[in-house]
This record gives structure tokens, sequence and C-alpha cells, in this order.
């Protein structure tokens, strides 16, 4: 415990003075040549002892070019199976830019319908070793490249690799670019580095935005159905959201069922018609008065044999914008009904954002999932509710 609290501050501080550096305008190899070279040079190569398997840290910075990801340790280039998309081939769709009803739409969809043909990227960071041995639960969680906060807090928190019971579990980043070009340099530097050390970014070569999350649950899809797929289960969520792997465990313990998806269920939920939300949906993309039923994002639950037929039946599906949906529709093709689990809260524990019950680890405490915690409150929920609390009485939602 207190060897990873050690590790853990080492990074930060490390992380933080990249960031500082980066603010000033500095690069990493101006920096490392000024006085702090000792610092950087020393503090990684004790936060690096994770898995063992890494090579000296103490060149990184000085490399010009990061060697291929790609060359992790017993899997070679030859392998059967491997990523098949290495370049970007990818034109705008100029059919559809003529049409009327495609005019009249807001600028992001024009570019999401431009783009929705082009389903496949190369990767710029892989991990084909991740799935080695048995891997019971596979955390899988939605990142992108500036909340290393956020997924140092997970990593510290819910996403920590372990073995319980010989149930192996396994923790993955999944991340496209840097939406804004001045972000991208400097931070894809920094996701480079940390993935040096961690071992768990996957990284493929697209713009990391709202509309393009549906493209990195297609990915993920591909990459589970390569890399990883004899897998028994996958969680999959986002960064901000308080998660009891423990809890999960107990729940999938006996779980003989097939085809079986878990989370936060919505039915017969209505395409959003309001421009102003984050979720609008203009009628000349979806008609329908309703989705099919589908789990909120911010976390859920499915065995691995049914992540297989949702990558087969993704590629026969158009892209849709929002990624929760659209996995619905999957489900909806492949006749599988998503069951909703009091466990799961990605819309809050209760309705009112304000209310006291939002921030109350007795809840916490008996949940999956619940939405939505920052680094800082997650850190502080995650130690509140791993200690001795006295609850006055005990729910029962498992
Ligand atoms: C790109 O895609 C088009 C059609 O989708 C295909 O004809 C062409 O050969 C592809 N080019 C490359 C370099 O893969
Ligand atoms: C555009 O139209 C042409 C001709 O109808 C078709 O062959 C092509 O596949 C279309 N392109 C896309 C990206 O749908
Ligand atoms: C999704 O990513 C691709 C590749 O980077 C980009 O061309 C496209 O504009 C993005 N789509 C949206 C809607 O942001
Ligand atoms: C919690 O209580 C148990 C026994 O009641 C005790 O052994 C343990 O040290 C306590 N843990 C903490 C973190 O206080």
């Amino acid at each position: 415990m207190k060897k990873t609290i050690y590790k853990s501050a080492c990074l930060s501080f490390v992380l933080v003075i990249m960031v500082t550096v980066l603010q000033r305008g500095m690069t990493p190899s101006h920096f490392i040549q000024g006085q702090q070279q000792k610092e950087l040079h020393q503090e990684p190569v004790k936060a690096q002892k994770r898995d063992g398997s890494f090579s000296k840290t103490g060149n990184f910075w000085k490399s010009k070019k990061e060697k291929t990801h790609l060359e992790a340790e017993g899997v070679t280039e030859n392998q059967v199976k491997s990523w098949d998309v290495t370049t970007i081939n990818c034109t705008a769709n100029q059919n559809i830019s003529k049409l009327d009803w495609f005019k009249g739409l807001e600028p992001n969809f024009r570019q999401f319908l431009l783009y929705r043909h082009c389903r496949y990227f190369p990767m710029l960071i892989n991990h084909p070793e991740k799935c080695r041995g048995d891997i019971y639960l596979l955390i899988v969680v939605k990142s992108i490249i500036t909340q290393h906060d956020r997924r140092e807090a997970i990593r510290r928190t819910w996403g920590q690799e372990k073995e319980v019971d010989g149930k192996k579990i396994r923790t993955l980043f999944l991340l496209g670019t840097a939406a804004k070009e001045e972000e991208r340099a400097n931070y894809q530097k920094l996701l480079d580095y940390e993935n040096h050390i961690y071992g768990d970014i996957l990284q493929w070569d697209f713009l990391d935005s709202f509309f393009n999350l549906t493209l990195k649950e297609v990915h993920f899809l591909k990459w589970l159905n390569i890399y990883c797929d004899s897998v028994r289960f996958i969680f999959k969520g986002d960064d901000d959201v308080f998660v009891s792997p423990n809890n999960i465990l107990e729940f999938l313990d006996n779980k003989k069922e097939e085809d079986l998806f878990v989370g936060d269920v919505l039915y017969k939920a209505r395409p959003i018609r309001k421009k102003e939300n984050k979720y609008y949906i203009p009628s000349a993309l979806y008609n329908k008065n309703s989705y099919p039923p589908y789990a909120g994002g911010g976390g859920f639950l499915m065995d691995g044999p049914l992540a297989i037929k949702l990558h087969k039946t993704s590629e026969t599906l158009e892209l849709y914008p929002i990624d929760d949906v659209f996995l619905g529709m999957c489900l909806e093709v492949l006749k599988v009904a998503p069951v909703r689990h009091e466990g799961f809260k990605t819309f809050g524990i209760v309705k009112n954002k304000n209310s006291k019950m939002n921030k109350e680890p007795c809840f916490y405490r008996s949940m999956m999932v619940v939405h939505k915690l920052l680094p800082l409150e997650l850190l502080q929920m995650w130690n509140l509710v791993h200690s001795n609390l006295t609850c006055s009485r005990k729910l029962n939602v498992l």
C-alpha cells in the first residue's frame, strides 16, 4: 500500500512538472537539459516498476522518434491476427454534400455524415499482450488525451489490475487523438510517456470528438475480436464514474447465462430534438420516435462472446453519432435485450443533482457504477467506501 502511494506520488510529481513545462511552452528536451534533469531521470525509474517488464526510461525524452508501440514482448510482427488498418484511407463523401437536407444541418452533423463511411483507422498505441492468459474481467475506459488526472485516479482506485480468487482483472484506456491542434504535439508525448510507464493505453488515429465516440466503440470491438476474443467479461465505462469492481465480481459470480448485457438501461428513450441539447439529433438522421433499449454509456457490463457478436453486427450497421444508442441498435439486431440493474446509476444516484444522497458513501458501497465524480471526489469517495464505514442499513441491490 505504502509503495503504491509512493509510486503514485512520484508519477503525479513528474506529470505536474511536465504540464508546467508545456504550459511554459518549453519542450521536454529543453527542460531536461536544465537543472531539473536529475529528478526527471530518477523518479520515473522508480515509478515504472509496476510490471517489471519495462525497459529503462532514462532515454525516453531524448529519442527523436518513438519506436513502434507494437513491439510488446513475445508478440511477433508476423502474428496471424493483427490490426490490419495501417493507413488512413478516408476521403469526404461528396455524394451527400449536394443534397438539400444535408446543407440544412448543423456543422457537426455535416462533419459526421461526410466521414461516416470511414470506419477504421490505424493504431498509434497498441497492447496486443494485454489479454495474454485467461482474463476474467477487462475494464475499458473511454478517455481523452488531456484527462491524465482522471486516468491516474482510476488506476489508483477501481482500475487497479489485480487477481481476485484467480480471476484476472486488466484495464485499458481507449483514446483517439487530441481534438485541438495546439494540444496535439505536447500531449501526445506525455501520453506516450504515460503509456511507457503503465502500458494501459490503446490509441487510434482519429479525432477524439463527441460524435467520434461511436468510432471508438467499433474500434474497441474490432480490437477485442483480434486480441482478446476469449475474455470472460467486459466492463466499459466513462472516466468520470465511480465503480466497485468487488460488487461487479460478486454480481458476476455464478452468472451462467449467455448474452449478458447489464447497465442503466433506458427503454423507449426519445431522440432529443432541441438543438441546444448535447444529444440533439435532427430527424433527417433518425426519424423514429424512440430508440431501441440501450444502456447509458457511463458504465455497463457484457460478456466476451456477446462483445464478439456485437463486433460482427456493428460492421453491418451505419454508424450513429451517439455511441450507447448505436450499441442498442446492434443489440436489437442480435435480438438481445439489455437488462436494467439498480446497481448502475449512470445518471446519478437520485435525479436531483444537488441532493446530498449523491455524495453518501453508504450508497456507493452497494453500487456497481455511479456517475459522476471528478478525480479528487473519486479518490475521496473510494477511501470512504473502503474505510470502516458504519451504515444504518445495508442496501441490498446485488
Ligand atoms: C482506399 O479506399 C478505396 C475505396 O474505399 C480503394 O479503392 C483504395 O484502393 C483504397 N486505398 C488504399 C491505399 O487502401
Ligand atoms: C458515392 O456515389 C458513388 C456512385 O453512386 C458510389 O459508388 C460511392 O460508393 C459513393 N460514395 C460513398 C462514400 O458512399
Ligand atoms: C472523426 O475523426 C476523423 C478522423 O480523425 C475526422 O476526420 C472526423 O472529422 C471526425 N468526426 C467528427 C464528427 O468529429
Ligand atoms: C476496521 O475495523 C477492523 C476491525 O473492526 C480493524 O481490524 C481494522 O484495522 C479497521 N480498519 C481501518 C482502516 O480502520
